[in-house]
């Protein structure tokens, strides 16, 4: 019988896109994908070290794992990703259940490491970095489908983690995007988001300015793909020549994930972001201007060190200036080894919590009267599937990343449809088709 392999992923779509790699690996060995960590013989843990939390999640899955070795010895736990890069030695010292403690930059060894008896240990750094070939055939969604653009970062923002762990910024070389993206549309694709931390300085650190734009600009010839979209964009590194992209270039879709962290000027010093709140609220009107009806989405932490009322008012105030479509909204969590962990992590647990959940709100009032804008209109949808398994009515995005339910027949998954927005709540559009591409 085939072996099996489980993977259970955290942490942001960089780890989606490895884990589904992965997957693509081990299936090219003959593995089949088993349904759980019980019945697997091969399981590995694909970790975020992004805030405590996250890897407190892992920590507990790590304990349920203990017993699973215990009964079956013979199988091979493996902790990837960020948390094997963070911590390394420390995960097999405390977690001796774990076999192989695999890097962010050793994924292309993970089959060879698995398969040789006694290939445990921690495999870590940027030394002999080595990265699986990606079978684009593996993916959570038909139509759908991320593409790494570079790995690592070097903003060094003083709270943030992912340059520890990821490395230092690499771009991939464009024809090698170029390739990856024709084999997906082959496979049925439609919609690429490109990926990277610092997906608008992509190319400067082979000397190159205007990279992504000079990238968005060949995918336009690429058969198939209608819709391009890029996450995530540094607001210092994104300017005029990407927002005129979006206007001019067909298929690259009005969004941007164009986080600001914060809405204080002190605050935003002391994370080191390298722009103000104006040069920020700038930005965004220049790409409105510039590009028109373009959904933005942000990222805050509330309790960053130091943070005062009036530092969070002031970032209150910004999440209504803006008006974005959604934020992502955490609570500061000290990184060990990071800037900002040698400053008094000063703000209450509580504090943070309420200045998490009146941003919440904040944000959701927007994302209301955001979405309640689509009502009465017709919008061109993605359909991926339908809202549950098992569920009767549709479900898809926008090319502005809005969700949308709508009732339709099932042979409208996998196309795009025109979708007449009824109602729409602050996470959700709801409405009914008025046309799309059937299924032959
Ligand atoms: N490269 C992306 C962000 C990657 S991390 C960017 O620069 O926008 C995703 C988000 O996690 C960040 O935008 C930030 O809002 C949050 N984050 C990062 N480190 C954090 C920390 N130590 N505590 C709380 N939130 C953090
Ligand atoms: Fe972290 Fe800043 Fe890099 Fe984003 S840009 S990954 S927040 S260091
Ligand atoms: Fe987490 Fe690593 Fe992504 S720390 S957010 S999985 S780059």
């Amino acid at each position: 019988m085939a072996k099996r392999i489980f993977i259970k992923t955290w942490g942001c779509q960089m780890n989606v896109l490895d884990s589904e790699t992965l997957q693509g690996q081990f299936a090219a060995a003959g593995y089949s994908p088993g349904e759980g960590a019980e019945d697997a013989d091969v399981i590995i843990l694909n970790t975020c070290s992004v805030r405590e939390h996250a890897e407190n999640k892992v920590l507990s899955e790590l304990g349920r794992l203990k017993s699973i070795k215990a009964r079956r010895p013979e199988v091979t736990i493996v902790l990837a990703g960020c948390m094997a890069e963070r911590l390394g030695p420390r995960i097999r010292a405390r977690y001796p259940q774990v076999d192989i403690v695999l890097g962010t930059r050793r994924l292309g060894d993970c089959l060879r490491l698995v398969a040789e008896s006694g290939g445990c240990g921690v495999f870590i750094g940027d030394e002999g970095e080595s990265y699986p070939p990606r079978d684009v055939r593996q993916r959570a969604s038909r139509v759908q489908a991320f593409v790494s653009v570079m790995r690592g970062c070097e903003n060094y923002c003083a709270y943030c983690i992912v340059p520890y762990v990821r490395g230092r910024q690499a771009s991939r070389p464009e024809g090698e995007i170029i390739d990856e993206i024709e084999a997906l549309a082959e496979d049925g694709v439609r919609e690429v988001t490109l990926l990277g931390q610092n997906v608008t300085a992509y190319g400067r650190d082979a000397g190159e300015k205007g990279a992504l734009c000079r990238l968005l600009g060949r995918l336009e010839g690429i058969a198939g793909i209608e819709w391009v979209k890029f996450i995530t964009s540094h607001p210092r590194d994104t300017g005029e020549d990407v927002f005129r992209a979006m206007r001019d270039l067909p298929k690259v879709c009005g969004y941007m994930h164009l986080p600001a962290q914060s809405g204080s000027d002190r605050i935003l010093a002391a994370m080191k972001r390298g722009y103000t709140r104006s040069e920020y609220l700038a930005k965004v009107q220049l790409l409105r201007e510039t590009a028109g009806d373009v959904s933005i989405a942000g990222d805050f932490i509330v309790g960053f060190p130091g943070e005062t009322e009036g530092d969070f008012l002031e970032t209150v105030d910004l999440v209504r200036k803006v008006g974005y479509k959604n934020s992502f909204i955490f609570k500061y969590s000290p990184r060990e080894g990071t800037a900002a962990s040698l400053l008094r992590d000063d703000v209450p647990v509580a504090e943070k919590k309420r200045r998490n959940n009146e941003l919440l709100r904040i944000q959701a009032e927007a994302s209301l009267s955001h979405n309640r804008s689509f009502v009465g209109r017709t919008v061109k949808v993605l359909v991926d599937g339908t809202e549950k398994k098992g569920g009767r009515r549709l479900s898809g995005r926008t090319a502005g990343e809005e969700i949308v339910i709508f009732e339709g027949p099932p042979d409208l998954v996998g196309g795009f449809s025109q979708v007449g927005i009824t109602s729409a709540t602050a996470i959700t559009l709801f409405g009914e088709v008025a046309g799309g591409e059937r299924r032959p």
